[in-house]
Order: structure tokens, then C-alpha cells, then sequence
């Protein structure tokens, strides 16, 4: 008989989501709890995009612009680039997946940083495709030696978040530099900078200022992080125009709703909440850092706003305790860390009430 799907499908592990407050608060009968596991901004959306997004709601009876005209145009000046240069997604998760689908073929290698960004294994098994995944160096940064001398002949994207998600590290202009130095001009360079706006590093390089000298690097951001609307769905990438039209032909014709078009336009005019989200979070980020190192955990310098928090011990039950008290924090074993728990910067209210709850548990 024939299998109902392929073996890459039978084996394929779904990415496990954050656990939602309204879950946990069910689950546990337990209210005012806090979610600091998706990476999320806790200011909330941008106040611009909101009234956007109510204005476009009147307008949802008809299709979107299918090209994304107004929000690209917005975003290349925004940027600083052409607009055929810049190719929008739903989330940087759909160009995640369009860049795998356009670029590579089943007998294509990719090769990825060990115990990086889950959804690249994801999606590139869900296109039954081989993954070469290269480990880290021993302070948990990307180790860009190590992926170039992995580089073969069939090796067709290689896949880099800079800052890295789970750990919060990056690597430097230097590094990078070397690395394009010896990556054949047909594979694909998808640097991943969700996390960019939160960068405070003078060594850390600007992926815009490098995408016209490499015909193979691939710029993907988000609006869900910094912009603080995840839920809106809304990623952009910038490369050459000549990669952007390939995307365009393998995308669906309606890929983003005409709410996120309208919200992503307006955010990127509300200086004052990007502002605001920055100053919080580096605060947050001293702050967990400082305090968590205190209790004797080790957390590499995160450049985003999450801190990687390696206990030292089994995760798992202390993220049940954390949960137990109404903190929701991102156990990551499935990423090949069981000792270690993610934990997004929150308000400083929420800082301060995770790390109390922390330093009791581990008492
Ligand atoms: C490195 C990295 N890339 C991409 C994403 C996904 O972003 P989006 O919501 O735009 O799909 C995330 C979100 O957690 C991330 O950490």
C-alpha cells in the first residue's frame, strides 16, 4: 500500500508555539498571568497601526492589493532601497518557507547553525529537503568558520539569524564579512534580523548595507517583534530585484490581508513606539541579565529582547513551577537545550515578578 504521505512528513515535528495566557490561565484556574515566551512587545501594537487597521477593517468585504503596493513603496523609502527590491510576506515565516520553495530542489542540501531558529528545520523538512546542521561555538554563537568549510557543491541556502533566536548572540561585521567571502554566489544567504531594531553593538552588521554587493544575500525582517503586531502577520525580506521576482512567482496572489498592509505602512511612521519599545527593552535586558546571573545562571549576552537562561538543571519543572504562578517562559529542548529556559524582556513589572518567583523556586 502507499503511505498517505511521504516519509519527511511522517517524521516531521510541528513547531511547538509559546503557550497562550488564556490556555494557562484555564488550564490552571489562575488569572494575571504573563506570557515571556514569544518574543512578543509588551507595550502592545504600534497606536498608529491600530487606528490603520480599524480604517481598513471597514474595507475587508474586498481582496487585498495583491501587490502589496503602498506598504512596499513605504518600506523601500523607509529603507533606503527600490521597491523591486523589497518582497513582503505573511510574517518572515512565509519568506522563511517561499525562499526553500524557490531556490532549492529534494537533491539540495541547506545547511543551518545547530539549536537555531526551529521554524528553518520545520520548513525545510516540510519540503523534504537535507539539512546540515552545524554546531555552535562553545559561547553559543553562530560558528560562520565552521558553516563555510561545510559548504559542498549541492549546498543551495544556508540559513543565519543574526541576533540568534534562541540564544540572544550575534555575530559581528568582521565575521560576516569573511563568511560572504566564501559562499558561492548560488546559494542562497537568508540572513534572518528579526531582532535588528533591538541591536545596541557598534560591531553589529546592518544586512541592508551589503544585499547590492552579494547577488545571493537574502535581508528577512519582521514587524513582529519590535512593532509589536505578531499577530497581524507581516515580514519583509530585501534582496536583489532579480531574487525578489522569483518569489514572486512561487507566492500566493493575496499573501498579505489589506490589514496588515495598512498596519505595516503606518507603523513604520510611529518613531515614538519604537522609541519607547528600544529604551524598555534594554533595560529589561540589563536588568535579567544582571539578576538572573545573580542566582547562578548563565545567560550569553543577548542583543535581542529575550535572554537565553541556561540553569544548569532540568528546565522542564521549573517552567511548570513558573507556570504554576502565573509565568509563561519558553522551555527549549526541542531545540537541544533542555537545561535552558527563554525568557522574553517584559515590563519591568514583569522582570521583577520573574525573577522573585525564579529565585524561590531555585532556593
Ligand atoms: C529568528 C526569527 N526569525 C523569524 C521569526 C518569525 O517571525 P514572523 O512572526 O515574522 O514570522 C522569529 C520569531 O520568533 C525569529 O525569532
Amino acid at each position: 500500500m502507499h503511505p498517505l504521505v511521504a516519509h519527511h512528513i511522517e517524521t516531521l515535528q510541528p513547531y511547538t508555539p509559546g503557550k497562550p495566557i488564556e490556555e494557562t490561565e484555564r488550564e490552571y484556574g489562575i488569572t494575571n498571568v504573563i506570557k515571556l515566551a514569544s518574543n512578543e512587545n509588551p507595550l502592545g501594537p504600534s497606536p498608529l497601526a491600530i487606528e490603520a487597521i480599524e480604517q481598513a477593517a471597514r474595507k475587508v468585504h474586498l481582496y487585498p492589493d495583491g501587490s502589496s503596493y503602498l506598504l512596499i513603496r513605504r518600506l523601500a523609502a523607509f529603507l533606503g532601497v527600490e521597491p523591486s527590491e523589497v518582497f513582503v510576506g505573511n510574517g518572515s515565516n512565509e519568506i522563511i518557507e517561499l525562499l526553500i520553495r524557490t531556490f532549492t530542489t529534494p537533491e539540495d542540501d541547506a545547511i543551518i547553525g545547530a539549536g537555531s531558529f526551529l521554524m528553518y528545520k520545520v520548513a525545510l523538512q516540510s519540503h523534504g529537503r537535507r539539512i546540515v546542521e552545524v554546531p555552535r561555538r562553545r559561547d553559543y554563537r553562530y560558528d560562520l568558520e565552521a558553516i563555510a568549510a561545510a559548504i559542498k557543491p549541492q549546498t543551495r541556502i544556508i540559513f543565519i539569524a543574526n541576533p540568534d533566536n534562541p540564544t540572544g548572540t550575534a555575530v559581528s561585521r568582521a565575521e560576516l564579512e569573511a563568511f560572504f567571502e566564501r559562499v558561492p554566489k548560488e546559494t542562497i544567504i537568508a540572513l534572518d534580523e528579526a531582532y535588528f531594531e533591538y541591536v545596541d553593538w557598534p560591531e553589529y552588521p546592518n544586512g541592508l548595507d551589503y544585499f547590492r554587493r552579494i547577488p545571493n544575500l537574502v535581508v528577512i525582517r519582521t514587524y513582529s517583534k519590535i512593532y509589536g503586531l505578531a499577530g497581524i502577520r507581516l515580514g519583509y525580506g530585501v534582496m536583489q530585484a532579480r531574487l525578489a521576482s522569483y518569489l514572486h512567482r512561487t507566492r500566493m496572489p493575496f499573501n498579505l490581508s489589506s490589514l496588515a498592509q495598512a498596519a505595516g505602512t503606518a507603523a513604520l511612521d510611529d518613531v515614538e513606539h519604537v522609541r519607547t519599545t528600544r529604551e524598555t527593552t534594554r533595560h529589561g535586558l540589563k536588568y535579567l541579565t544582571a539578576e538572573l546571573s545573580k542566582l547562578g545562571i548563565e545567560v550569553p549576552r543577548s542583543h535581542a529582547n529575550f535572554v537565553f537562561a541556561d540553569l544548569g538543571r532540568p528546565a522542564a519543572p521549573v517552567y511548570e513551577q513558573l507556570l504554576r504562578k502565573g509565568i509563561i517562559t519558553r522551555p527549549i529542548p526541542n531545540y537541544g537545550y533542555p537545561n535552558a529556559l527563554r525568557i522574553t524582556v517584559g515590563l519591568r513589572a514583569h522582570n521583577e515578578r520573574l525573577v522573585r518567583e525564579l529565585a524561590e523556586i531555585l532556593r
